[in-house]
């Protein structure tokens, strides 16, 4: 069996567990806080679907919104590369260096130390601890970074110092964001050292092992740069990489972080892996070796394969894992069974895994099961498609039939170009995106049909809402038009977020009118009459909701509440909510599980529920800074929602349920009755 390339050095030899330590003892030892990773879905920031990388969890910090009781820390961080603005998808399996999933191993200085210190404490750790051979570092810069240059050249000669451009030495975490400078460390691994002008090339002889990014600009959402007021340090190191590096291993999947995975398919496929990169072989264990971990800890963290967004990018993953397993010859579930190797080999450091392991196991089962049933049909249509293109003397896969694929079959479309790709037909992939348009308008408009039309007319005037409390008001008429009317102040509830608006009634110049409906437009509230009403703009309004009814809609919005946490406790953290309704006579509660709910389950669930209503909990609605919010254990926020600076968070039972809510609610949980 051959490496890709031969390469070995002289250096301390270290399992990957005590590489990992020998870092954060390094850091410790010169005052870093050590911090855990936080989790690889990162709940709470709407412009990343995965963390990409450590300093993720300290922007704010870095953009001087936040603050933290140190300056300096390090962690290991759970990234995951596979959206957006760093993507590594299409290289996994096919090379020994890009993963899906990956530890960074990281240290930061918020306001602290700087360029000269954060390269020697590098230096010191690559060369001094780990004794890496000081010929084989190479060093790059930022093509204006003189200061970096310069404090290099204490420790390398002017040839293993290179300037590159934006693309390589300027670093951010995504569009917009804290971003800057770097200064990457490149390790040589060719055996005449000849790697000098290979850095940055794309070869694994000369791999980027470590970056270390000065974070002076805020990329802002219109592409500009802003200055920050303090200047930080963010540095980056790929652990496999490092662990490939000192265990004398060409190919990452050869270390100890992947060979028990690799053991693992090994003995559940009876195949031997093989190294070479053409190797089928390979190339499916590879692809499995990586994509699980990414599966695994995505859904430990609260995650769940479906059929939008981050769900979508583990559902292709998994989709993309399973093909490949059926290159192995498994006809049945098997990604599953991997989820062991990662407990019992990263269990310790990431505790998750361990008590998310059943769940994890199941979801991930449950989702081959179903793509399982269409793979087998899916290929053999696609070996259809291919007989037809060939005998029209053509390459090309129509854009319909990826797109039937797809729709039919559950093929995402990168699985049909790994199919094209492998055996050298490509795909019309303008045609595929623009049926996919298609299809997508088709069901906007679908459901746009179900939502009554109105015509709100565009009101210059702004609305406050008084009804957290009050359930009437004396208000001012700021106008009319028909039977709709807006006031300066009101207690009835627009629909938000499942609850349904009030009804009532408002009283004007002497007439009642009933209060059917009430829409916003802009910053008015636009209420709808039983008929039309007097033009009196300016005078006196008394605005009266029924109580009835609000009091019924607050009942099922707090039960929703407790809904939501007790499917959380009993089915898993994945369940989030994906839609709801709170109206007088019924709640409903969307949410995704990846098989019924049990009869068991569902009477764990009523029990739960019932017990804190008849435990009579206070249920209460702070407003607080968005950043205090977020720190309320285990606050639920909806990923994707914009919030502004201040939050309501309704808490019932301190230590039961909290959750970012915009809704009305019952003062104790005893009235949900
Ligand atoms: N934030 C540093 C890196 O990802 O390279």
């Amino acid at each position: 069996m051959s490496s890709i390339f031969s390469y070995s050095i002289n250096v301390m030899q270290l399992t990957s567990r005590e590489i990992r330590q020998s870092f954060l003892d390094f850091f410790s030892q010169r005052g870093h806080r050590i911090v855990p990773s936080a989790p690889v879905v990162p709940h709470g920031d709407a412009t990343l679907l995965f963390t990409n990388a450590g300093m993720n969890q300290f922007k704010d910090v870095f953009l001087g919104v936040g603050k933290r009781d140190f300056t300096r820390c390090a962690d290991t961080q759970k990234c995951i590369r596979v959206s957006g603005k760093h993507n590594d998808l299409e290289e996994v399996g096919y090379d020994t260096y890009h993963h899906t999933f990956f530890e960074m191993l990281g240290n930061w200085s918020f306001g602290d130390y700087y360029k000269t210190e954060a390269i020697a404490m590098s230096w010191e750790l690559l060369t001094k601890v780990w004794n890496l051979p000081i010929d084989r570092i190479h060093a790059t810069v930022f093509r204006t970074d003189d200061e970096s240059y310069s404090i290099w050249r204490h420790y390398l000669p002017d040839h293993q110092i290179h300037r590159f451009d934006e693309k390589d030495n300027f670093w951010e975490m995504g569009e917009s964001g804290p971003c800057g400078p770097c200064s990457e460390i490149h390790f040589d691994r060719t055996p005449d050292l000849s790697g000098g002008p290979l850095v940055n090339k794309g070869v694994p002889e000369v791999i980027e092992i470590w970056n270390n990014v000065f974070i002076q600009y805020n990329r802002k959402p219109d592409g500009t740069l802003e200055d920050l007021t303090a200047k930080h340090v963010d540095t980056g190191m790929g652990f496999e990489r490092i662990c490939a590096v000192m265990q004398n291993k060409s190919s990452n999947y050869d270390t100890d972080v992947f060979s028990p995975i690799l053991k693992n398919i090994e003995s559940l496929s009876g195949k031997k892996y093989e190294t070479e990169l053409e190797s089928k072989t390979g190339i499916a264990m590879r692809v499995m070796a990586d994509h699980i971990r990414t599966l695994a800890f995505s859904i430990a963290d609260g995650a769940i394969p479906g059929n939008d967004g981050r769900g979508y990018v583990l559902r292709r993953i998994l989709r993309r894992a399973s093909r490949y397993s059926r290159n192995l010859g498994f006809h049945e579930p098997v990604l599953w069974k991997l989820v062991q190797t990662l407990v019992d080999t990263m269990g310790d450091i990431f505790p998750e895994l361990v008590e998310q392991q059943v769940i994890v196991e199941r979801i991930i089962r449950a989702e081959e099961d179903s793509f399982l049933q269409t793979l087998d049909r899916g290929l053999e249509r696609f070996g259809d498609i291919e007989r037809s293109v060939r005998a029209s003397d053509s390459t090309t896969v129509s854009g319909e039939d990826s797109f039937q694929l797809y729709d039919t079959f559950g093929f995402p479309i990168d699985l049909t170009e790994l199919l094209a790709r492998e055996r050298g037909l490509t795909i019309d992939i303008e045609r595929f995106n623009s049926l996919m348009q298609e299809q997508k308008l088709r069901s906007r408009a679908a459901r746009k049909a179900h939502i009554q039309q109105v015509e709100l007319p565009s009101v210059d005037a702004s609305t406050e809402f008084v009804g957290w409390n009050d359930l009437s008001s004396e208000s001012t008429v700021l106008f009319v038009k028909d039977n709709q009317i807006v006031l300066d102040r009101t207690p009835f509830y627009v629909e938000m977020g499942g609850q349904q608006a009030d009804f009532g009634e408002i009283t004007v110049g002497g007439n009642r009118y009933g209060i059917i409906d009430v829409r916003k437009s802009g910053d008015a509230i636009i209420h709808f009459a039983d008929s039309d009403i007097e033009h009196l703009v300016g005078d006196t309004a008394v605005a009266t909701v029924d109580s009835r009814r609000r009091w019924d809609i607050q009942r099922n919005h707090s039960a929703t509440h407790l809904l939501h946490e007790a499917l959380r406790r009993v089915l898993g953290n994945h369940v989030q909510q994906s839609g709801s309704l709170v109206a007088p006579d019924a709640l409903r509660f969307d949410f995704s599980h990846f098989q019924k709910v049990s009869p068991a389950e569902l009477l764990e669930i009523e029990h739960i529920i019932n017990d804190k209503i008849r435990e009579r909990f206070p249920v209460l609605t702070l407003e607080l800074p968005i950043e205090e919010a977020r720190k309320i254990q285990g606050v639920k926020m909806f990923f994707g929602d914009k919030y502004g600076d201040k939050v309501r968070v309704v808490i019932i039972d301190e230590k039961f349920s909290a959750e970012f809510c915009g809704g009305t609610h019952v003062s104790n949980s005893s009235d949900i009755g």
